[in-house]
């Protein structure tokens, strides 16, 4: 089938489009934010540029399609606290695009790539799809915005829509504001280490290739109005993932530096994915070891990927994040 696959230009969505294109037709439509890089696709792609709370562009994209999943988004907790308007934009008014021309236009299946940020935080045990939606972050409360747009969508107009919500994602071309890359690259480049307050943080790491056989699987069997979690199968605490990136470059343990703690920080995410494992078969395939691994291998690799990101926007955005933080 031909499928349109939002914000593919980003981490995950360029991961998705190499598993998708081995059975679909692809075309991606994608804003090209600061995230959002040509580089990341796979040559040949069908890319158009916009956004999706563009009706008219989001229509074109869509003409001819008969599934769409959408990754497009604002997707940095920090850069949310520091301004929502881009968040609410996209996440919000840019779904509801999306969904209506779904409605307009007869396109048979949607899928909407969503956290597991919209649980909030859980102290013990994992959140399953019927927890409480209890967003911290303006990115978190957005994006539960659009879940529940989503869901409103299958109710009031009976389109077939799931909604699959994932936990931290790490692996190649994860753009380096985010933990991991963030500390592999700086640990290559003998720089700081920034911890956010005390660093015993929980997050339950996936590897990307497992998010994207999680989608790819709600997209062809999931059941409309339902929501998949997709959990890593390994929680870690911030500093050991820190401390395991050490081990991998060789850099000093010196380096990592405590920083003022993110406000409104979610202390612990945990998914439980058993309805997903139970009625569709998912099972995560890449364990931790392994994945920090071949993550750290690839970064290493591909500096001309990374290079031109960490001297352009990048510069800017981290003064402004950690200059004054950082000693
Ligand atoms: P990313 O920031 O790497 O990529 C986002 C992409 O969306 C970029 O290509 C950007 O240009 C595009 N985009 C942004 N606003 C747009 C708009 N208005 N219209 C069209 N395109 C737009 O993000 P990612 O980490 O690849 O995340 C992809 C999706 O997965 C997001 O919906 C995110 O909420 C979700 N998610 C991410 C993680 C994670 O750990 N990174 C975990 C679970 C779910
Ligand atoms: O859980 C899924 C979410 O994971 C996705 O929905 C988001 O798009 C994605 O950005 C990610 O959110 P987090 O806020 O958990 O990821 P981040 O990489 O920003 O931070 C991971 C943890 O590391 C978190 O506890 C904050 C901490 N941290 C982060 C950075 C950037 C640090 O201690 N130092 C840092 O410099």
């Amino acid at each position: 089938m031909r499928l349109l696959v939002t914000g593919a230009a980003g981490f995950i969505g360029s991961t998705y489009v190499r598993i998708a294109a081995a059975e679909h037709e692809v075309v991606v439509l994608d804003k090209l934010t600061y995230a959002g890089r040509p580089e990341n696709l796979p040559e040949g792609t069908e890319l158009i540029e916009g956004a999706i709370e563009d009706p008219a562009i989001v229509r074109e994209a869509m003409a001819g399609c008969e599934a769409v999943v959408n990754f497009a988004a604002e997707s940095h907790v920090d850069r949310s606290i520091d301004d929502q308007d881009a968040f609410a934009r996209t996440h919000v008014i840019g779904t509801g695009t999306l969904l209506d021309a779904v409605r307009e236009l007869g396109v048979q299946r949607y899928v909407q790539v969503s956290t597991d940020e919209v649980y909030g935080s859980i102290e013990s045990g994992s959140f399953t799809e019927t927890s409480p939606l209890d967003p911290s972050s303006p990115y978190s409360a957005t994006k539960a915005a659009g879940d529940l747009l989503v869901s409103a969508h299958v109710e009031t107009y009976g389109i077939d829509a799931s909604i699959v919500r994932g936990s931290n994602n790490y692996g190649p071309r994860q753009y380096p504001e985010k933990l991991i890359p963030l500390i592999v690259l700086n640990a290559l480049h003998n720089d700081s280490l920034p911890v956010y307050g005390d660093g015993r943080q929980v997050r339950n790491w996936l590897y990307v290739e497992d998010f994207c056989r999680g989608i790819h699987t709600v997209l062809a069997r999931g059941r409309a109005g339902e929501a998949y979690n997709v959990g890593g199968p390994e929680e870690c605490e911030n500093l050991e993932v820190v401390k395991r990136v050490i081990e991998l470059t060789g850099a000093e343990e010196g380096l990592i530096e405590y920083v003022t703690d993110r406000p409104g920080h979610d202390r612990r995410y945990s998914l439980s994915s058993e309805k997903l494992t139970a009625e569709l078969g998912w099972e995560a395939q890449v364990h931790f070891d392994e994945g920090i691994e071949k993550t750290v291998s690839w970064y290493r690799d591909n500096e001309d990927w990374w290079a031109p990101i960490r001297s352009g926007e990048y510069r800017e955005y981290y003064e402004r994040q950690y200059g004054k933080a950082l000693g």
